[in-house]
């Protein structure tokens, strides 16, 4: 049975807290999922009475939300947690999740199209958005059937970009707010979108009391986008930074919260049997005596892995000292294979990695350990090993791994960081810096990272460690929610 009018906290999100797999038997198997907004909700408790509204992804997905009917889903799945999922129609679901959000929205905010190609904006696309909009109206209707009178809603991402703004017209009582999780366009580029679309994400972020993003930069580009496009006013701090946009009498307040790493959970975790068993195995796979450079990273266009493999294959040409004395370990998993775009992606690293073994490798050295089955407790056994971190997006909201590995590793990392990354802002000071683009750049401060000695690498991550934790998921969580509180 639905719960109508009653949760005085929800939380919405493409993809929810749990997802199924469906038995060929028809039997469904959960399987929870991690990531700041899971321990982030933890912070306040099952009994805070909050709702998860989520969408379906797949067919296990829809099984379950089907069984659930407009309830919710059996508790013993999401560890107590409340969950509404979405079954929206497949091809909507579709055309907006692959076609606009993955594609055009990801694309632009991540800088990824090759302009003289790409976008073309046509009828696809017009169906595209209108896919998109009937999504967000059905992600609006479950929320203001939930929400309690005056609750707040925190509602994450690019997906969900119109929601706040429809969901104000159906419930103006709500304190809504809005997370992005990517980085910002900057005008000239988010200029690209057609203009109805450009001038409609942004008035339906701005239907929001709040708008937080990952760093001020993002957060500064999207008070750009606002003037450029809808000509609204920006309100400013002393120091000039923007505080809220201004826009048909209302006001959208801007705000900044950098996630951060969960120290405990990682520190935990990552001493697990399970986690030891594939540190051997990887030990055993790269060879004694030979330093590690790690990567790890969803095979996705904006965490440029092909510019990293060619990285350090310059790296071994130009500096042959290093042939048979080190490993790249290079953890890419797959990501969105619905998309061409992606699975290309996918397989340009494969072969590239391919190449790099073949050209270099010997008998007992493969240069690339290239592994793209998805396994946290292998992810967590490659940064305890990690001598040098290759963290090179050409553009990212934050980068989590940046922020993970100098809470994990044992002996010291050495952090290659491209300066493109939301990390940067933090950990900046500390680590070896790349222009993404620059692939002689990176090979050389792979080089440099790599020879880096002992002492200062501890330093370094210590202090790289300590500025990755300062703000815990739980504590990102409720800073936010709190901001919405008090109005
Ligand atoms: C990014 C987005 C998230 C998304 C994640 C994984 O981090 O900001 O909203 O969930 O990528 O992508 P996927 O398409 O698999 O959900």
């Amino acid at each position: 049975m639905a719960v109508e009018r009653s949760a005085p906290i929800l939380v919405a999100s493409n993809r929810g807290p749990v997802s199924y797999a469906l038995g060929e038997d028809g039997s469904l198997t959960p399987k929870r999922g991690g990531g700041g907004l899971v321990s982030g909700l933890s912070a306040i408790g099952p009994d805070a009475g909050a709702v998860w509204v989520c969408a379906a992804l797949g067919d296990g997905d829809r099984e379950a939300a089907r069984r659930a009917g407009a309830g919710h889903l059996d508790a013993d799945h999401t560890g107590g947690q409340q969950v509404r999922m979405l079954d929206i129609a497949p091809d909507v679901f579709a055309a907006a999740y692959n076609g606009v959000a993955n594609s055009v929205l990801w694309f632009v905010h991540h800088l990824l199209y090759q302009t003289p190609v790409e976008p073309v904006f046509d009828a696809e696309f017009r169906a595209q958005w209108a896919a998109y909009e009937a999504y967000n109206a059905a992600f609006a209707d479950a929320l203001a059937q939930e929400a309690a009178e005056g609750a707040v809603v925190l509602v994450q991402d690019y997906h969900l970009a119109l929601v706040p703004g429809l969901l104000r017209a159906r419930r103006p009582d709500l304190r809504i707010g809005h997370f992005s999780h990517t980085p910002w366009a900057p005008p000239d580029y988010y200029r690209l979108l057609p203009d109805d679309v450009a001038a409609g994400v942004l008035r339906g972020i701005l239907g929001g009391d709040r708008a937080a993003f990952l760093t001020g930069r993002w957060a500064a580009a999207f008070a750009d986008c606002c003037v450029a496009v809808l000509g609204a006013e920006v309100v400013r701090a002393d120091d000039g930074s923007a505080v809220a946009v201004r826009f048909h009498g209302r006001e959208t307040h801007l705000g900044v919260h950098g996630l951060g790493a969960d120290a405990d959970f990682l520190r935990e975790r990552s001493r697990a049997a399970d986690v030891d068993e594939r540190l051997a195995a990887l030990r055993e796979q790269i060879g004694p005596g030979r330093k590690t450079i790690v990567r790890v990273d969803r095979t996705e266009l904006s965490k440029n892995i092909v510019r990293g493999l060619l990285a350090y294959r310059r790296l071994l040409e130009t500096h042959p000292e290093w042939r048979e004395r080190v490993v790249h370990v290079a953890f890419a998993y797959p990501s969105r294979q619905d998309l061409t775009v992606y699975r290309d992606y996918t397989e340009r690293v494969r072969v590239l990695a391919e190449e790099i073994n073949t050209e270099y490798g010997t008998e007992g050295w493969q240069p690339v350990a290239l592994h793209v089955k998805d396994d946290f407790a292998r992810s967590l056994a490659a940064y305890r090993l990690a001598d040098v971190a290759l963290v090179n997006p050409i553009r990212d909201g934050m980068n989590l791994v940046a922020k993970e590995v100098p809470v994990v590793s044992e002996r010291g990392c050495v952090l290659v960081l491209s300066r493109e990354a939301g990390a940067y802002e933090e950990l900046g000071a500390d680590a070896v810096t790349v222009n993404p683009y620059d692939v002689e750049g990176t090979a050389r401060a792979l080089d440099e990272a790599l020879r880096t000695p002992d002492a200062e690498r501890t330093d370094r991550t210590k202090r790289l460690a300590a500025a990755a934790t300062a703000l815990p998921p739980r504590d990102w969580f409720l800073t936010q929610l709190r901001a919405l509180q008090a109005g």
